[in-house]
């Protein structure tokens, strides 16, 4: 199991040590979650966030962008140090233009993901699958940590497991929102690859043995 801890969660006055303290626990991955206030109803970390976090670590830097203009965002968080730039079907037009967004982002050498918001059905992206890195399914509604999961994410999980196992692709399946050692484990279940944790993780003594719960 691939943990990605979520920054939205850290503490902004120690963000480095923040990073550092769950690198040196043993995740993969960290989730840097970017806030247009106009896609979703709020702001959070910058291109500047990542240029200063991307020298003092050595994890994953796995991009989320909940933005308007993925293309356009994308193309400068790739340009910046990010591994991963997952983002949102629902702030593409058509197919025309998430076909761009895909071939532009694996030009400029990134993985790329694509993901579904609550409301929107796994069936409208299964035909992106083999094109892509990741598919990452939202257990909350974007834009705010500290939300409770969403029960119907674990079925999105399995109908995405058996298709991608069953056409042989790589994809991997990475959930966020509302993960604890509860709902974490019911993800796991299902076939999840990654898990995001964010206010689960960060502002506690015990972080190790949650990220320890979460595997
Ligand atoms: C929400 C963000 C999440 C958030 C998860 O829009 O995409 O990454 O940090 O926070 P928790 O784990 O607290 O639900
Ligand atoms: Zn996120």
């Amino acid at each position: 199991m691939i943990i990605s801890p979520s920054i939205l969660a850290a503490n902004k006055q120690h963000l480095i040590e923040d990073i550092q303290l769950v690198e040196s626990l043993g995740v993969e991955f960290i989730h840097f979650d970017v806030m247009d206030g106009k896609f979703v109803p709020n702001t959070s970390y910058t291109i500047e966030d990542l240029d200063y976090i991307v020298p003092h670590h050595h994890l994953i830097n796995d991009v989320h962008i909940m933005v308007e203009n993925p293309y356009e965002v994308g193309i400068e968080f790739a340009n910046h140090g990010a591994d991963y730039v997952t983002f949102h079907i629902e702030a593409t037009k058509d197919e025309a233009e998430v076909l761009k967004i895909i071939n532009k982002l694996h030009q400029l050498k990134v993985k790329v993901g694509i993901s579904i918001k609550p409301n929107t059905s796994v069936e409208t992206i299964l035909k992106y699958l083999p094109l892509i890195d990741l598919i990452l399914v939202m257990s909350v509604e974007p834009g705010f940590g500290g939300q409770k999961f969403i029960e119907s994410a674990i079925d999105k999980i399995k109908t995405l497991r058996q298709y991608i196992d069953q056409n042989n692709l790589s994809c991997l399946i990475e959930v966020d929102g509302g993960i604890n050692n509860i709902t974490g484990q019911k993800c796991k279940d299902a076939g999840v690859d990654i898990l995001v944790a964010g206010s689960y993780l960060f502002g506690h003594d015990d972080i190790k043995e949650r990220i320890d719960s979460l595997r």
